[in-house]
């Protein structure tokens, strides 16, 4: 099989310019192993592991999904996981930190763990290389370097792009609002921000949102990335550690059928259902206000939507359980093993991008 290598194969150790974007409430600790074992990078999840700190707050049944260990403790043992479950191939793996100003206490605990669990362990230093930081500022985060790691961070705009360049990120991963779950007020998509951010800084860009294919890989090297992160794709494979009517929804959706509303850290794209149309309902309401700056009285209103929603979710009851997805929903129809995505992917890029002088370039 012909291979791609790019830029970031040799930054991150890996065979294939391909990242598993980090995707809670999951600990995506079965994805993350089986993303690693086919070459790309496998990212173990956090954002769900904090809702721990506050049970009957969380929008999510915390003590169902990770029991009842601090944060810390469930990220040090799902690194463990991945680093036993990844040692026989010898691929590499990262951490992904929110590092929102809403969830900075918790982002310094797993930042520790990540340290603590690389320098108690040589196969864990070995193998645990990157941290993965996304929705909020960079900056305070460059001591990540100082401690061997390789950095890197999900931002939605050129401006944002600078700013992690002038912070010291390795690799900036440019995630266009077609992409699942977080996405910026500001409306950029792929199309636009991923040339304009290759275009902006010197530090070697990933593509995100709307990835999910060969044909979408060589659009992204095109456009300047090096290579690309996909989180909706990686929901519909085998291995993944969402429910099951989670993945069905991604394999049954077309393209129109997401919507974007208040989530947690600003807005986020549901898979469209009952409970994300009247979370977007909400919002409409909400959002003059929270652009002229007063307080937003209904909060408590959309956590309790999405408490209901998650509820209903990890009964898998339902399809008006809350879930995030991408666009791209509408381009996937299949629930292949990672590994088979993985090289249908690379083999596809390939043929297309071989192909594609024959059939345009004219003498
Ligand atoms: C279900 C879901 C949960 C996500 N959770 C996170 C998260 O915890 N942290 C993060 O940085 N990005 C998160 N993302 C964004 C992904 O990491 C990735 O950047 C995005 O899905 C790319 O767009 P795509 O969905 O079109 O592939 C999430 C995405 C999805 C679909």
């Amino acid at each position: 099989m012909s291979a791609l290598h790019t830029e970031i194969c040799d930054i991150l150790g890996i065979n294939h310019p391909i990242l598993q974007g980090g995707m809670g409430p999951y600990k995506t600790e079965d994805l993350a192993i089986a993303v690693t074992n086919a070459g790309a990078l496998g990212v173990i999840s956090c954002i769900g592991m904090a809702a721990t700190l506050l049970p009957e707050a969380a929008p999510i049944d915390a003590v169902r999904l990770f029991g009842t260990d601090p944060p810390p403790v469930i990220l040090q043992k799902s690194i463990e996981a991945v680093a036993k479950g990844t040692k026989g191939t010898g691929g590499v793996f990262g951490v992904n930190i929110p590092v929102a100003a809403e969830f900075l206490l918790a982002s310094e605990m797993f930042a520790r763990s990540v340290v603590e669990s690389r320098e108690s362990d040589s196969d864990i230093e070995r193998s645990l290389r990157v941290v993965v930081t996304s929705a909020g500022n960079p900056t305070p985060w460059a001591q990540l370097k100082e401690q061997g790691l390789i950095w890197a961070h999900v931002v939605p705009s050129v401006y944002h792009a600078k700013k992690a360049e002038k912070a010291g990120v390795d690799i900036i991963v440019a995630s266009g609002h077609e992409g699942g779950a977080h996405v910026s007020w500001d409306p950029v998509h792929s199309m636009v921000l991923v040339p304009a951010v290759a275009k902006a800084v010197k530090t070697p860009v990933v593509a995100a949102g709307g990835f999910c294919d060969g044909n979408t890989l060589a659009a992204a090297l095109s456009l300047g990335a090096m290579g690309i992160q996909m989180g909706t794709r990686f929901i519909a494979t085998k291995e993944s550690d969402f429910e099951t009517i989670w993945k069905q929804a991604i394999i049954d959706r077309e393209e129109r059928q997401t919507l974007v509303g208040r989530g947690l850290f600003g807005p986020m794209r549901f898979v469209r259902n009952q409970t994300a149309e009247r979370i977007v309902e909400q919002t409409l309401e909400d959002v003059p206000r929270f652009y002229l700056g007063e307080p937003l009285d209904s909060n408590e209103a959309i956590l309790k939507l999405e408490r209901d929603g998650f509820e209903d979710l990890i009964d898998a009851k339902s399809d008006t359980a809350l879930m995030f997805g991408g666009e791209v929903v509408g381009r996937i129809d299949d629930l292949p093993s990672v590994q088979d995505l993985i090289e249908e992917i690379i083999s596809d890029a390939v043929k297309t991008i071989q192909s594609l002088p024959n059939e345009v370039i004219s003498e």
